[in-house]
């Protein structure tokens, strides 16, 4: 498919238009960051694992009901993808304590949560992208009532189920962030990517992380961690060559009731 001319250059993507209306083509990069861009690196075969990840996770979605912007991958880096505009929130929904809850709320990383809990961050790098609350969404028309209460109810659907997903591999789904857009007939729907880039992923045995923190931290091979999620998830069919990976022994935090 002929790529038309580039529309918009993120951190881990590009977005280009297609020659069908309403259509456009994502585009994985191999670069990844963290920290809000001050820590980069290039990562050979990144872009790759994120295009079969997501592509795999959204059509999974797609099957049971939650729309979403893939319309079919393209090739090894590429998918075609609906236009839509997106709603400038990210969401994020977390069953284990990590990351930026343990580091600004104290909370003992690997305590499982009573509940899945929704936060919200408004989409913006100047601003770090800092955490709003529901009610600045609705201060700030962000969102209405009605759409922020049926994405909120939308983010524990695709929580429950990409629970199920990754306990059915041995993978214990720690946290993610989805972002949602509005398509040209006012439709919401999921769109960007579901990665290891966009979640966290903890090897249930081993307590190993199989995401991007492995890249946050310095704790070894990303591409490794990412091979190992689409190997358990089965769509590696033409790289069977790839090694499973031996895990080393876990030294990371235990998980904890609370
Ligand atoms: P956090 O603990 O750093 O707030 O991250 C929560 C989840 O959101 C984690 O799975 C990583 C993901 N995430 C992104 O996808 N993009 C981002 O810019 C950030 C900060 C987090």
């Amino acid at each position: 498919m002929k790529k038309g001319k580039k529309l918009y250059e993120g951190k881990a993507k590009i977005i280009y238009a297609s020659p069908q209306k309403n259509l456009l083509i994502q585009h994985f990069k191999d670069d990844a960051t963290a920290f809000n861009n001050q820590k980069k690196a290039s990562i050979e075969g990144k872009g790759i694992l994120n295009n079969r990840i997501s592509e795999y996770i959204l059509s999974n979605l797609n099957q049971v009901g939650i729309k979403n912007h893939l319309v079919k991958r393209i090739n090894m880096r590429e998918q075609l993808v609906k236009s839509v505009e997106i709603i400038p929130i990210e969401f994020i929904v977390r069953n284990i304590a990590a990351g930026s809850l343990s580091s600004k709320l104290g909370i003992e990383e690997g305590t499982v949560l009573d509940r899945p809990l929704v936060e919200y961050c408004l989409k913006n790098d100047e601003l770090g992208d800092p955490m709003v609350s529901r009610e600045h969404i609705l201060n700030f028309n962000w969102l209405n009532v009605m759409d922020l209460d049926w994405i909120t109810e939308e983010c524990k659907r695709i929580n429950d189920f990409l629970q199920g997903l990754f306990r059915g591999v041995g993978i214990r789904l720690v946290d993610f962030k989805v972002e949602f857009g509005k398509t040209s007939n006012d439709e919401i729907i999921l769109a960007d990517e579901i990665s290891p880039d966009t979640c966290r992923l903890w090897d249930e045995k081993t307590e190993r992380k199989l995401d991007k923190d492995i890249f946050r931290k310095d704790l070894g091979s990303l591409v490794e961690g990412y091979q190992e999620v689409a190997r358990r998830l089965n769509i590696l069919h033409e790289q069977s060559n790839i090694k499973p990976i031996s895990f080393p022994k876990p030294k990371e935090v235990k998980i904890k009731k609370k």
